[in-house]
């Protein structure tokens, strides 16, 4: 669910107030670590500014993705050339999808998204690009299995899920999704995923804290947006963007830090937070090959091919539905 305009910052008139986000938001502003679920960061200013970190000099994921995606998109071709169907997981990418499409040359492309603006979007853009594609999108959460349409039926299908979206998830999580793509694409699918290398801890915290303070305004504006649907007054000039290493969990976490010690309201309640004290906001899990190779194997996935970039930055990996669960 999405929304067009603001129900004012009286909070008063919440006929808009979309449920879960407010649900997620009280829960997690209630706990001791307090934390919001990475999905709200992405309203339409959100996604916005996600678009503008991934021109960043320092935000080098979508950058090298897509080198990997030019540079051996023949070999996926080759190898994945059967597939006469892409299923991609979230509404298609502006450059990474054509890309992939020109490779293939499948019959059908079936983008799955929650949001169905965006889907119209993508959706309008590809067939202008692709004439002859068959273009059947679905709004769904795709966290959970999806039915897909009739007509794919037969055809054998690569389901794709670039951008290392998989890295949001802890790896529990990543897991039950890679199970429910399974279930989706079912028997004989392939999976074309890309996920981010484990490196040096400079780069990646430079990654997620530009100078340039796009990362910050990303982050940040999850708390307008609480403010504004939510009808809360938290004080953003007190709260300061922060990415951490975090190398127990191999993930880079972004936080909001009080300055100093605040108090604000939401929804009736009051909260507070001591100086210091973070609101965390989003998890970017990194992986070596081998952790790769595993989460796919648990997710009932076994790789077939794994392409890197020469300064190690990046995986993309192809991989096929395990076709037996039990043992031997
Ligand atoms: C969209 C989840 C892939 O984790 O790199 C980028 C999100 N957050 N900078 C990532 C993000 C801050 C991005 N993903």
């Amino acid at each position: 669910m999405r929304f067009g305009h603001a129900t004012g910052v009286s909070g008063r008139f919440q006929a808009e107030v979309d449920p879960a986000f407010r649900f997620d938001v009280l829960q997690g502003l209630s706990q001791t670590q307090k934390a919001v679920p990475a999905r709200w960061l992405y309203d339409l200013a959100g996604s916005r500014l996600f678009e503008e970190i991934t021109q960043l000099a320092d935000y080098y994921p979508t950058r090298v993705e897509t080198a990997l995606l030019k540079q051996h998109g023949a070999e996926i071709g080759r190898l994945a050339g059967k597939a006469s169907a892409v299923v991609e997981f979230g509404s298609g990418s502006s450059t990474k999808t054509p890309l992939l499409l020109r490779e293939l040359q499948p019959a059908i492309y079936v983008p799955i998204d929650i949001s169905g603006e965006f889907l119209r979007q993508s959706g309008a853009q590809l067939s202008a690009q692709f004439p002859e594609l068959t273009i059947l999108p679905v709004q769904a959460d795709f966290t959970r299995p999806v039915q897909l349409p009739p007509a794919l039926r037969g055809h054998p299908t690569l389901g794709f899920f670039p951008g290392s979206t998989i890295g949001n998830l802890i790896p529990w999580s990543a897991i039950d999704l890679l199970r429910s793509m399974r279930e989706t694409l079912g028997d004989g699918a392939q999976l074309l995923i890309g996920m981010d290398r484990v490196k040096d801890i400079g780069r990646l915290v430079r990654a997620y804290d530009d100078p340039e303070g796009v990362t910050a305004r990303f982050n940040l504006n999850l708390v307008t947006r609480i403010n504004r649907e939510l009808g809360a007054d938290i004080p953003i000039a007190m709260l300061r963007h922060r990415a951490r290493w975090n190398a127990e969990l191999s993930r880079v976490e972004m936080h909001l830090e009080a300055l100093d010690d605040l108090l604000f309201h939401m929804c009736g309640q009051r909260f507070e937070m001591r100086r210091g004290e973070t609101i965390h906001t989003e998890n970017s899990h990194k992986y070596t090959p081998d952790q790769a190779k595993l989460l796919l194997q648990a997710g009932g996935w076994t790789q077939r091919h794994l392409w890197t970039d020469a300064d190690q930055d990046f995986l993309i990996l192809l991989a096929q539905a395990t076709e037996h669960k039990s043992a031997p």
